[in-house]
């Protein structure tokens, strides 16, 4: 599994692609705003995307920001005019459906873009999945990548069905869902029982944010379509490494959770205990070298 950075810092983007880590990278609006925000001037966006471009090697996601078809086209089309022609490798984020309620005539405004754009070869990240089903559509319609957002559907779940539960954003969410015999917070699992909720927590058959990536990279598979599986909203090495387990071909991950995965308890006493150990005549070995990597 290919790891992205979910991000629009540069300084984080051209630190872990000296590391080699990352082959690609993602950014929403959100994502502009926090990297806005850390910069002691208001940036010029245009020149500070190519620039973000130019910092590593591989497709960029760079995101629309209406939600009816023809501003939508519009804004794709200069997404690919300003960045296209750079570095050939930016991809258009289409959320999968621009209704803002369960009624709103835009439902289909997504997919309308993502067909038109993919007749024209410009390839497109399809944002905000949340169901197998809605993947299925998105790819159907020619995307090249869908993004199922794992951790806002746990989120979701806890909502909906443990309302009151405490939880902090990184933490993490069981892929089986929440049941009795796995939960491990005993209250959650208590007031279940009181209020005679389900032994799984249930959305469109999906329990969890691993549940739904792994349902989509089997829809995909099983239905012979050209799409890659690019978890996202991933919030913890485990859920990362999770992705990778239930086959999604990308996961994107921020840059602490990358940091995370890098980071164990017995590795760092570990190096402790190595420094202590080490003897005169073994640190000679390494003084008469003076090569920097
Ligand atoms: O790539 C999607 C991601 O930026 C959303 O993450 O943690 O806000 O759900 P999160």
């Amino acid at each position: 599994m290919q790891l992205y950075l979910d991000s629009a810092k540069l300084d984080e983007i051209k630190k872990l692609s000296s590391l080699g880590l990352i082959h690609g990278v993602t950014t929403n609006p959100s994502l502009i705003k926090i990297a806005a925000e850390s910069m002691p001037d208001k940036p010029d966006l245009e020149s500070y995307i190519k620039e973000l471009q130019k910092a590593f090697y591989g497709p960029l996601s760079v995101e629309v920001i209406s939600t009816d078809r023809q501003s939508m086209y519009r804004e794709a089309m200069l997404i690919k005019e300003k960045f296209g022609m750079h570095n050939n490798n930016v991809v258009v984020k289409i959320p999968i459906c621009t209704a803002k309620e369960m009624d709103d005539k835009n439902w289909d405004s997504g997919l309308e873009i993502i067909k038109s754009l993919s007749l024209h070869n410009i390839p497109v990240n399809t944002t905000l999945v949340l169901s197998p089903s809605q993947a299925l559509l998105a790819a159907n319609a020619g995307a090249k990548y869908v993004s199922p957002f794992a951790g806002r559907l746990d989120d979701y779940l806890v909502k909906a069905y443990f309302p009151g539960t405490k939880r902090s954003k990184s933490d993490y969410f069981p892929r089986e869902g929440m049941t009795a015999s796995n939960s491990k917070d005993v209250g959650t699992a208590i007031q279940r029982v009181i209020h005679g909720l389900p032994n799984y927590v249930n959305d469109d058959g999906t329990v969890s944010g691993v549940h739904l990536v792994g349902r989509i990279v089997t829809v995909l598979k099983n239905s012979n379509l050209d799409c890659k599986v690019l978890a996202a909203s991933l919030r913890n090495p485990r859920q990362v490494v999770e992705m990778a387990e239930v086959g999604a071909d990308i996961a994107t991950v921020d840059y602490n959770t990358i940091v995370a995965m890098a980071m164990h308890q017995v590795s760092c006493d570990g190096i402790r205990r190595f420094a202590q150990d080490t003897i005169e005549e073994y640190r000679k070995l390494f003084t008469a070298s003076s090569q920097q990597p």
